[in-house]
C-alpha cells in the first residue's frame, strides 16, 4: 500500500518526526525560517498530511489549491493561523496541542510578571553598563508582587495555572473570561469581574485569551487608560489582543507602568518598533512553552494527531469535528 505523503514543516525536537516516518513519507521543510507562504503552498500539493507551527498560514485559498490535504496538525495551543471554517468545509481536520505547555507557559508569564515588577532585565543592562556603583536605596523600585492583585483575562487552563502560581504569592486574584468558572472560583479562589473592573483594580494583567475576532484590540487605548499607573500588562497570549501602538502611546503617558511581552502584532518584532526603545517593556520572542520537555511533548502529540487522522480515526486533539462528516479527502 502506498504510504501517505506529509509535509513537516520544521525540524521538531524528540523523536516525533522519526515516529512519523515510520509510517509515512516525510517531506521535512529543513530551513530553521518558515516557508514562504507559495513555498508552502506548492509543497502541501500532493501532501495528505500536514504538521504545522503558528508560523504556517492555513487560508481558505491554501486548502482549495491542496485537495489531497486531509489534516493539519499544529504544533501549538493556539491556532488563529488556521482559517478554521475554511477548513471545515473543506473536510480537512485540524488538530492542536493543549495541556501539555499550560504549567510550562505559565511559569513563562509568571516570570514575565516578576520582571516587569521588580525590573529584572534592566537591571542586568544596568550592571552590563558598569553602572553599579554603591547600596543605593531609590535604585531601580519596583512593585511588590506578593500580596497584589493579578487580573487573569481568560481563564482557561494557561490562565488557572497563572492563578494557581499567585496564590503562591498570597496574590488576590480577578477574572474576566467568557463564561464564568465556578469550579475554578471554589478550587483556587478567584474573583470574576468585568473586564472594566479587573483592569482598574489589578496591579498585574495577564492575557490568556485565544485570537479571535472578539479579542482582537481587547486592550486598546480605552482600556489601558482604566489601568493603574503602577500596573504592569503582561502578554503571553498573542500580540493582536493588544493594540500595540496605543500600549507605546499610554506607557510613554505613564499609565500602565510596564509591559512584559512574549508576542507582538507582527513577529518577529520589526527592531524599529518603537515599544524595543522603552526601558520599562520587555520583550521575549514568543519562548512561553519553549522547554526541552514541552517542545518534545508538543511535537509528539501533533504527530499522534496526524498518525490517527491517516489511520481513519478520529484524531484525539481535533478541534473541528464537523469536518468528519465531510467527504474525506484521504490518499
Ligand atoms: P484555553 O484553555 O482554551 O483557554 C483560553 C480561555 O480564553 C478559555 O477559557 C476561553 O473562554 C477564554 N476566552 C475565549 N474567548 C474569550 C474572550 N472573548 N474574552 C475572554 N476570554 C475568552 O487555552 P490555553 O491553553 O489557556 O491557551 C491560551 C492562549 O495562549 C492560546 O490560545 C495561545 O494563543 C496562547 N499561548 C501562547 C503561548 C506562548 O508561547 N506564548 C503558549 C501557549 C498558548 P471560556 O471562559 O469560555 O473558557
Ligand atoms: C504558542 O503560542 C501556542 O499557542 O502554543
Amino acid at each position: 500500500m502506498e504510504r501517505p505523503h506529509v509535509f513537516v514543516a520544521r525540524r521538531l525536537p524528540g523523536t516525533a518526526v522519526a515516529r512519523l516516518r515510520e509510517q509515512t513519507d516525510v517531506d521535512l521543510w529543513e530551513d530553521d525560517l518558515p516557508p514562504p507562504h507559495d513555498t508552502l503552498v506548492e509543497r502541501l500539493r500532493g501532501a495528505s498530511g500536514a504538521v504545522t507551527l503558528l508560523t504556517e498560514r492555513i487560508d481558505a485559498a491554501l486548502l482549495t489549491a491542496c485537495p489531497r490535504l486531509y489534516a493539519v496538525c499544529n504544533v501549538a495551543v493556539g491556532f488563529d493561523n488556521i482559517d478554521l471554517p475554511a477548513a471545515t468545509a473543506a473536510g480537512v481536520l485540524v488538530t492542536n496541542t493543549p495541556g501539555v505547555l499550560t504549567d510550562t507557559t505559565a511559569d513563562f508569564a509568571f516570570a514575565l510578571l516578576l520582571a516587569g515588577a521588580r525590573r529584572v532585565v534592566e537591571a542586568d543592562r544596568f550592571t552590563r553598563e558598569g553602572r553599579w556603583r554603591t547600596w543605593d536605596p531609590g535604585l531601580l523600585l519596583g512593585t511588590d508582587v506578593w500580596g497584589g492583585t493579578l487580573g487573569v483575562v481568560g481563564m482557561g487552563l494557561i490562565g488557572a495555572a497563572m492563578a494557581r502560581r499567585a496564590r503562591g504569592f498570597n496574590m488576590r486574584v480577578l477574572y474576566s473570561s467568557r463564561t464564568r468558572h465556578p469550579e475554578i472560583e471554589a478550587g483556587l479562589g478567584v474573583e470574576p469581574a468585568e473586564l472594566d473592573v479587573l483592569l482598574s483594580a489589578s496591579d498585574f494583567v495577564s492575557l490568556h485569551a485565544p485570537l479571535t475576532p472578539e479579542t482582537w484590540h481587547l486592550i486598546d487605548a480605552r482600556r489601558l487608560a482604566q489601568m493603574k499607573p503602577s500596573a504592569v500588562l503582561i502578554n503571553t497570549a498573542r500580540g493582536a489582543l493588544v493594540d500595540q501602538a496605543a500600549l507605546y502611546a499610554a506607557l510613554l503617558a505613564g499609565r500602565p507602568a510596564a509591559a512584559a511581552l512574549d508576542v507582538a502584532e507582527v513577529e518577529p518584532i520589526p527592531m524599529d518598533d518603537p515599544l524595543l526603545t522603552l526601558p520599562n517593556v520587555v520583550v521575549a520572542p514568543h519562548i512561553g512553552s519553549a522547554s526541552f520537555a514541552t517542545r518534545a511533548k508538543m511535537a509528539g502529540m501533533a504527530v499522534d494527531n496526524l498518525l490517527a487522522a491517516l489511520a481513519g480515526e478520529r484524531p484525539p486533539n481535533l478541534l473541528n469535528p464537523e469536518a468528519l462528516a465531510r467527504a474525506p479527502r484521504r490518499d
